[in-house]
């Protein structure tokens, strides 16, 4: 197992797992813990590097979070960022004043290449800045390396001690020498070897739920997406049987999912672990007879999923341990919780109301997207899981405008079939974020061989994003489209028309409702 880790100060920045991850990229295993653990604490973690993260606040404010001075004593490397390099400076005696010029965004900086953070870095290249505070005077035994148009200290450094501290933020893309800093400092400040893989995790990971669940009895609600399978799978290695997956399949799911969910986990599959699906179709498709209202919908598909895995962990009585699938992304955007509800988004946030258990494990909480399907390829798991484009908990439920039918449910699911395979088979899947067919409430006349038709319209959606947050409508060859849309027509009983949904998010979503 790694020996090296870096451990990465949360200050309250909102990039600070990504510095993480930046690190890790660099082949060194670095830890998020907030600043509220103790300087001991960090000792007994025994960390090769310590990196101070930015934060909101101004560190000349009394109730702004600061730190121990005996850090420094620790004689361990630090890298200060943003807010983390005014706290070094002012924690050490420099001055920290509101900035005569605050710097947002894309800004110029000129680096000291003498530094040992800036070895092989361009002179001047082009950085993130985000500050209205600055580092007015360095502590002494500093001396400035970086300087912007209006920084006078865009970084700073007392090699002798090993403390470095950059005003820009190193970890963002937009800094385009960023890498090369962080590696620098992991490398030739910190002395890292980089013997870090994802294979790692998978060993550390699997050790510490074995320690920590002991003979302890787990139960996960698995719904086949990338997320909860990679967390099923860690699990059923640490602990094999004390695992149960409570698979509920609501009649929502893409053509043949639910089959191809239970081949994989079921009794037939790899994995030691107990498996439970619920066919729970009939139960939905009761709730959401003459439902129409989108949110409506929604609530009840969620609402159901609770009742149905309510009743599944009552018959397998009182459990140590919840599994969730949580991932990086998941921690901020329940975090944030203060944007207006466009969606109410369906996911296991219900449960721990519901199921008696002692705690809640997340072994995935400080991973991002793609160093979570990267566990999964690490685990095995088959590549059609893991790389699975994203589908949301309420399923087909959202992408039948209208009330919600088996019928619908079927049209829907042959037609989304045949569009994705057609995409897989043309080779235009790799970029795309996201693709669907969504069945519109609308009917319209055609004619089909001599006869009259009064059949719905499919919309097929495919966008390009990187985050979900916003996406632009991809542009899917003619050629494959048409195809898609003469199999569809002739192969899906009900459809007689197929368009294609050109709008970006915003002002549309990606989903229908
Ligand atoms: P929208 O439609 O809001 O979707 O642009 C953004 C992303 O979120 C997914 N999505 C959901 N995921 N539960 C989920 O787990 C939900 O209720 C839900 N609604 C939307 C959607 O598929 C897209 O990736």
């Amino acid at each position: 197992m790694s020996k090296e880790m870096v451990v990465v100060l949360d200050f309250g920045g909102q990039y600070n797992q990504l510095i993480a991850r930046r690190v890790r990229e660099c082949h060194v295993y670095a830890e998020v813990i907030p600043y509220t653990k103790t300087v001991e604490e960090i000792k007994a973690m025994n960390p090769c590097g310590i990196i101070f993260t930015g934060g909101p606040n101004s560190v000349y404010d009394e109730q702004s979070p600061h730190y121990d001075r005996a850090v420094f004593d620790l004689g361990v490397p630090i890298l200060g960022i943003c807010y983390g390099s005014q706290l070094m400076a002012w924690m050490l005696g420099g001055e920290v004043a509101p900035a005569p010029v605050s710097e947002y965004g894309h800004t110029e900086v000129t680096v000291d290449q003498t530094s040992l953070l800036f070895r092989d870095v361009k002179k001047t290249s082009v950085c993130w800045m985000s500050h209205t505070d600055y580092i007015k005077a360095v502590p002494e035994g500093f001396r400035v390396t970086a300087t912007t148009a209006s920084c006078p200290c865009a970084a700073m450094e007392d090699a002798d001690r090993k403390l470095y501290a950059t005003q820009f933020h190193p970890e963002v893309m937009h800094t385009e020498e960023g890498m090369k800093i962080l590696h620098n400092f992991v490398y030739d400040v910190c002395g890292c070897k980089g013997d870090w893989q994802m294979s790692s995790f998978v060993k550390t990971t699997v050790e510490a739920l074995r320690q920590k669940i002991g003979s302890g009895k787990v139960l996960c609600a698995l719904s086949g997406g990338v997320d909860s399978s990679v967390a099923a799978v860690l699990l059923s290695k640490a602990v094999g049987s004390q695992l149960t997956c409570v698979f509920v399949d609501h009649g929502l799911l893409r053509k043949n999912e639910g089959d191809e969910v239970e081949a994989v986990f079921g009794p037939d599959g790899p994995y030691d672990l107990n498996f439970i699906r619920v066919n729970a179709a009939d139960r939905y498709f009761a709730k959401l007879k003459g439902v129409t209202e989108p949110e409506k919908k929604r609530k009840i598909i969620g609402a159901e999923f609770i009742n149905v895995f309510e009743e599944e962990a009552k018959k397998i009585g009182a459990v140590d341990y919840l599994v969730q699938g949580t991932i990086y992304p998941d921690v901020i955007e329940s975090g944030l919780g203060k944007s207006a509800v466009i969606k109410s988004h369906h996911n296991v946030g219900g449960l721990p109301d519901v199921i008696d258990f002692k705690e809640i494990v997340e072994p995935l909480r400080m991973l991002f997207k793609d160093e979570v399907r990267q566990v999964g390829r690490e685990l095995g798991i088959p590549e059609h899981l893991v790389s699975r484009q994203p589908f949301p908990g309420p399923g087909l439920g959202i992408r039948i405008i209208g009330e919600v039918t088996p019928e619908k449910v079927r049209i829907v699911q042959d037609a989304d079939a045949i569009y994705r395979e057609e995409i897989a088979k043309a080779g235009v899947d790799k970029g795309l974020g996201q693709y669907f067919a969504a069945l519109t409430n609308m009917r319209s006349v055609g004619v089909m061989g001599d006869f009259r038709t009064y059949d719905y319209a499919i919309a097929l959606r495919a966008v390009n994003t990187s985050d979900f947050m916003t996406a632009e409508a991809a542009q899917i060859p003619w050629p494959v489209l048409e195809k898609v849309t003469n199999r569809i027509v002739n192969e899906v009983q009900g459809v007689n028309r197929v368009m294609y949904d050109c709008t970006s998010k915003p002002p549309a979503t990606i989903e229908m409702e």
